[in-house]
């Protein structure tokens, strides 16, 4: 009885919500956590996620968006009052243009997807993990594979959990190349560093992500990681050597 009460509560300071929130404020919608843009560029549209949920106004859409680890855009139909979650929103091109009973908002910077080839970034994800990556087309040094993900405001892919090592795995296989990541002993001998950040591979995720026997540093020679097809997932080799690079940004939803 004391439940049905409450719930009934917050249902009521649910609905005056919306009212408060949407009233004047349509370009920015705030759940409790994150904010939400509204993207008015006609051709954008989201990646959708699988998720669809009925709601009267955008701003129950972004509390379902919220909740979900995956959901980074969502677009609402006001005649169908379906929500559709997504991962992405982008100009699309070669997709689905948006329909004049639909509005947009996104909760980040934008990842384009893989069809559009002059930005390569595509949003992935495994689990709880969820990244827009940059995939070479080229093969170069370890150096200048981290440097060319700097300059375009990215790092190299970090896989620092089992999900994210997943998502690598997919992409080197996929590629059927080994694939540099962001990991590297250059300036201290068997303290390897992760490229983002700079922070110490901890021995957890060492034994976890190294193949076995790996890594055998050899001397000061082998001080860079590639995640390896024949020696998966990582395995460290000489810095010097050229390979394909992925390069990513972790996705957040932005907040207050
Ligand atoms: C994206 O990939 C295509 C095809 O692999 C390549 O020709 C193009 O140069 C790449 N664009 C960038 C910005 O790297
Ligand atoms: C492709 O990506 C670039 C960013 O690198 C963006 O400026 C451009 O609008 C995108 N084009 C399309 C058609 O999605
Ligand atoms: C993550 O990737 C692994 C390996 O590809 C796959 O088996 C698993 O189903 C994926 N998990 C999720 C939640 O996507
Ligand atoms: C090991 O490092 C990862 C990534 O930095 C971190 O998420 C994890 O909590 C660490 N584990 C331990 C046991 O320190
Ligand atoms: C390291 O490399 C040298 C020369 O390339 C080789 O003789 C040696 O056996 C290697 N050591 C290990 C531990 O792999
Ligand atoms: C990587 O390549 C660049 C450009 O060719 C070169 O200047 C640099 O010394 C190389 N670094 C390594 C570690 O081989
Ligand atoms: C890597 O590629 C560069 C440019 O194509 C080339 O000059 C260099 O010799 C290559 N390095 C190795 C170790 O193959």
């Amino acid at each position: 009885m004391y439940l049905i009460t409450m719930l009934g509560l917050r249902a009521l300071h649910i609905i005056f919500l919306f009212h408060i929130h949407t009233f004047g404020t349509f370009g920015l919608l705030k759940t409790q956590e994150n904010n939400f843009v509204l993207v008015t560029e006609d051709n954008a549209d989201v990646v959708p996620i699988d998720v669809s949920v009925e709601c009267t106004e955008p701003l129950c859409c972004a509390m379902f968006c919220q909740k979900n680890l995956q959901c980074f855009s969502f677009s609402f139909n006001e005649v169908t009052s379906e929500c559709t979650l997504g991962s992405w929103v982008y100009p699309s091109s070669g997709g689905n243009p948006r329909s004049s009973n639909e509005v947009i908002y996104t909760s980040a910077a934008p990842c384009y997807p893989s069809s559009n080839t002059s930005s390569n970034q595509t949003f992935l994800s495994n689990g709880t993990e969820s990244v827009c990556v940059w995939i070479s087309s080229d093969w170069t040094n370890y150096t200048q594979s981290a440097a060319f993900c700097r300059g375009i405001g990215m790092s190299l892919y970090t896989p620092k959990s089992l999900p994210k090592l997943y998502i690598i795995k997919t992409v080197a296989e996929t590629l059927q190349e080994d694939v540099w990541v962001g990991l590297n002993d250059v300036s201290s001998e068997n303290n390897f560093v992760w490229e983002d950040d700079q922070s110490s591979l901890n021995l957890t995720l060492r034994t976890l992500l190294f193949a076995p026997g790996q890594p055998n540093t050899n001397s000061t020679q082998e001080d860079c990681v590639t995640y390896s097809l024949t020696q998966a997932p990582l395995n460290d080799i000489v810095c010097s050597y050229n390979r394909t690079y992925v390069c990513e940004r972790k996705l957040t939803k932005t907040k207050f």
